[in-house]
């Protein structure tokens, strides 16, 4: 299903912008859908930049640490938020983005690598146990944490 509207979802970890690119195709309208993207690494997030610019999609990487851009760059709020960066950081991620009132009631949390990565995953996924959050993990060779706040 296309998600309508003026969906807008976060992305922690860049990279290349493949996911990013995934992700893209299921927003139905790219007039008011977005995708926003964080990147530490300053040599990747400006070439993924350039990449999207070009190919002239609604992508905007934010370059710096996640616990940074959180802080002091979002604004608004997100439908969905996929975390694919440090794992043993996803619990800080999210809580950061919860206390900023960047995600809450209703948002899409999707998190890369909870199996194949699961010591270093153990405390997030443990918040969604012991706050009663529905969610599954996708056995998908990494196992892909899918939960609604
Ligand atoms: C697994 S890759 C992301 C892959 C990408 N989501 C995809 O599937 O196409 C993780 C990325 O997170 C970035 N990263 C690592 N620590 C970060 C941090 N603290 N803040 C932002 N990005 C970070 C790395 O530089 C790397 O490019």
């Amino acid at each position: 299903m296309l998600a309508h509207g003026g969906t807008r979802l976060l992305e922690i970890g860049t990279a290349h912008g493949l996911s990013a690119l995934h992700m893209l195709c299921g927003i139905a309208d790219w007039e008011t859908g977005s995708i926003e993207t964080i990147e530490l690494d300053a040599d990747v997030a400006a070439a993924t930049q350039q990449r999207m610019d070009e190919l002239g999609v609604p992508v905007r990487v934010h370059q710096g640490d996640a616990a940074r851009v959180i802080a002091d760059v979002l604004g608004g709020t997100f439908d969905t938020v996929f975390l694919d960066a440090q794992k043993s950081h996803y619990l800080q991620q999210l809580e950061a983005l919860l206390a900023r009132g960047l995600i809450g009631s209703g948002t899409l949390v999707l998190g890369d690598n909870v199996i194949d990565r699961s010591e270093e995953c153990a405390p997030f996924l443990a918040w969604f146990v012991d706050n009663h959050v529905p969610h599954r993990v996708v056995p998908t060779e990494c196992g892909l944490l899918v939960a609604r706040l």
